[in-house]
């Protein structure tokens, strides 16, 4: 099972040190740290497997503000978030960027786990497998590709999707495709095993609850216990 946190825009260098040296994953649980880009450097340092939250589809260019995956892999840094709703929100991302992230990062040899998600209102008016199948066409089956399903509704609201809410989204997206998918939306240490227990949940995607080292450490150890049972 994967457990990635997504540290969002929160922990500089030092705080990544401090929690790194802190974490220390069970066995039988791969687990992801994805902080902010400045502090990406610290984190492979520690050993950890490190993932960037965004990466480029030009190998260089004029692109103010981004990062390409030559520089990714230069630093050692394994993987990228490609998707997350708050970059389709707030940036501009689309599900043709998210396509050439994407494809890119996967060509490149990094690792992706491409986010997919619906927004209230469209659950609410029953297009969420319509938004769901819109996002996932965009992607292909390939080594190294990893959604998650995060309904935008419960991320960092404390909204957490019910068990069957997720399995369903998740069944449908692995009819869609052939990958692992994770879950994400206020995946805390109280509802990880519900959530993760699911047949076609294959990890969690995890923001608010990975930037403490105990709550992280908590889902990790959940995880680990049920990929045993
Ligand atoms: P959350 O964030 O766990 O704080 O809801 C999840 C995410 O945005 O990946």
């Amino acid at each position: 099972m994967l457990i990635a946190g997504n540290w969002k825009m929160y922990k500089g260098p030092g705080a990544t040190r401090e929690f790194c040296a802190a974490f220390s994953p069970p066995d039988g649980v791969e687990a992801v740290l994805c902080p902010p880009f400045g502090s990406l450097g610290a984190g492979v340092a520690s050993g950890h497997t490190i993932y960037a939250q965004n990466v480029h589809w030009a190998d260089d260019g004029a692109f103010t503000g981004e990062v390409s995956t030559l520089i990714l892999v230069e630093l050692g840094v394994q993987g990228a978030i490609v998707g997350h709703s708050e970059r389709r929100q707030y940036f501009g991302e689309t599900d043709a960027t998210v396509r050439m992230r994407t494809e890119h990062a996967l060509e490149a040899g990094l690792r992706v786990i491409a986010c997919v998600g619906e927004l209230e209102e469209e659950r609410e008016r029953g297009e969420t497998e319509a938004v769901l199948t819109r996002q996932v066409s965009v992607l292909s089956a390939r080594p190294g590709l990893t959604v998650a399903y995060e309904p935008v509704w419960a991320i960092g609201t404390g909204k957490t999707a019910t068990p069957e809410i997720a399995q369903e989204a998740h069944a449908l997206i692995k009819s869609l495709l052939d990958v692992p998918v994770l879950y994400g939306g206020s995946v805390k240490p109280e509802n990880a095993a519900e959530l993760l227990d699911q047949p076609d949940v294959d990890g969690a995607l995890v923001g608010g609850a990975s930037l403490d080292v105990g709550s992280f450490t908590a889902i990790c150890e959940t995880a680990a216990r049920l990929s045993r049972s």
